[in-house]
């Protein structure tokens, strides 16, 4: 059975970071420096903290590939750590130094991180055993293999976008935003934001959370442009397009709740309000001159755009710390301070845009099978042919 599954291993401050994606078809060009841009787009960001700026970043792709084609096999990645530099004594895998490790050991768990559960379940008395994983460090892989996904999905002529919808609560009343708006997002801004005009408000609210030593969350919608009609499937609750995405989304770090299209403004009034109309298209077909439900009906793409937006709790590490418990003395204690974001908010939207495209090259390649790409365009072809026939007239 093919279907695209991402693995990744590695810890935030240890060597690097290793991924394996298995499930793409062979005959995809692999354009590194289109991996790259993405890589530095997870990267930007107003309100981060000094490790984007000791990280370079840089993939290297260690199989699955030749010559700038994928082969069909597993795809393997690897992104150095340049931090590790100044963090083996406490993080080589094999020889670490007894005092430079007890000099960095967790031991005051941090509210809202993994520190306190991962302790827990691991039974870990150094809680950087916890946080070195929890990290969104991670992440970085997540985007490297999801920008491969997104060469496949560009291939077949979709393509994937995102901005910054809210941040804290200056945009919150906004509605969500459609193609053309996130077409329009600045890249080279300082938050991506959507709605442009916000943009220096939110730059003024992050530098006065900062000196306040706390921290932001917010919104951020991500759309995907030329999906087809018939991806996943309404027959089975795990097939369910909706939710395949709606729990990649939810796995971006801190993404608390996941939105598709205007769920949240519909849940709040009539359905003759959320409920987008069917009309007869303009050369044939169909058309719908709103597009509340964000592309999913019953779990299955309409051919609309997919629209989702995430909403990101505020980063869990505060300077000015929470209340918590020394796990050495049990006695109440400060959550311990490590560098860290004011808020990361753009760079979920490019994470999740990664995670949306791995969900949708899996629907894609299961609806149309295909083990070189020669194949998949031209099922993709053939589907859309079949759709635009549909329904055949009937005879009276
Ligand atoms: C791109 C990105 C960067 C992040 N950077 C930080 C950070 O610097 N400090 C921090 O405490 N949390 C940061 N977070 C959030 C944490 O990684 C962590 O996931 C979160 O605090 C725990 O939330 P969870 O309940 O989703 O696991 C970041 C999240 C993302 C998506």
């Amino acid at each position: 059975m093919r279907r695209v599954l991402l693995t990744t291993a590695g810890e935030s401050h240890g060597p690097g970071l290793t991924a394996v994606l298995t499930g793409m078809p062979a005959g995809l060009a692999v354009d590194l420096e289109f991996i790259h841009r993405e890589m530095k787009r997870r990267m930007h960001g107003y309100g981060r903290g000094a490790r984007m700026k000791i990280e370079t970043d840089a993939v290297e792709i260690r199989g699955g590939v030749r010559g700038g084609e994928t082969l069909g096999s597993p795809i393997a990645i690897w992104i150095e750590n340049r931090d590790f530099r100044s963090w083996s004594a406490v993080m080589d895998p094999i020889e670490t130094d007894p005092a430079r490790v007890e000099k960095r050991r967790v031991h005051a768990p941090r509210p809202g991180h993994a520190d306190l559960a991962g302790g827990l379940k691991y039974l870990r008395s150094d809680l950087r055993d916890v946080l070195e994983r929890a990290s969104a460090r991670e992440s970085a892989a997540r985007v490297a293999c999801g920008s491969i996904a997104k060469l496949l999905l560009s291939d077949l002529g979709i393509e994937i976008r995102s901005g910054v919808r809210s941040l804290g609560p200056i945009g919150v009343d906004r509605p969500v935003p459609n193609w053309a708006e996130i077409e329009r997002v600045d890249e080279s801004s300082p938050l991506r934001a959507i709605h442009h005009d916000l943009e220096d408000e939110m730059v003024a609210l992050v530098d006065r959370t900062k000196d306040e030593g706390d921290t932001l969350g917010g919104a951020v919608t991500v759309i995907a442009h030329g999906v087809p009609a018939g991806l996943g499937s309404y027959v089975q609750w795990n097939e369910k397009l909706d939710g395949r995405l709606a729990r990649a989304v939810m796995s971006v770090p801190a993404v608390k709740a996941v939105e598709i299209g205007a769920a949240l403004a519909a849940s709040a009034g009539p359905g003759s309000a959320a409920h987008d109309p069917i009309e007869l298209g303009d050369g044939g077909g169909f058309s719908r001159p709103t597009n509340h439900a964000g592309g999913l009906e019953g779990g299955v793409t309409n051919g609309a755009d997919v629209v989702i937006t995430a909403y990101k709790k505020p980063i869990s590490t505060l300077r000015k710390g929470m209340p918590s418990v020394d796990l050495d003395t049990m006695e109440p204690h400060r959550s311990q301070y490590e560098r860290s974001d004011v808020t990361a908010l753009p760079a979920a939207g490019v994470i999740a845009e990664s995670m949306v495209a791995l969900i949708l090259a899996d629907a894609l390649l299961e609806k149309l099978g295909g083990d070189s790409m020669a194949e998949v365009r031209a099922h993709f072809e053939a589907t859309v042919r079949l759709q635009r026939a549909w329904p055949e007239p009937r005879s009276t």
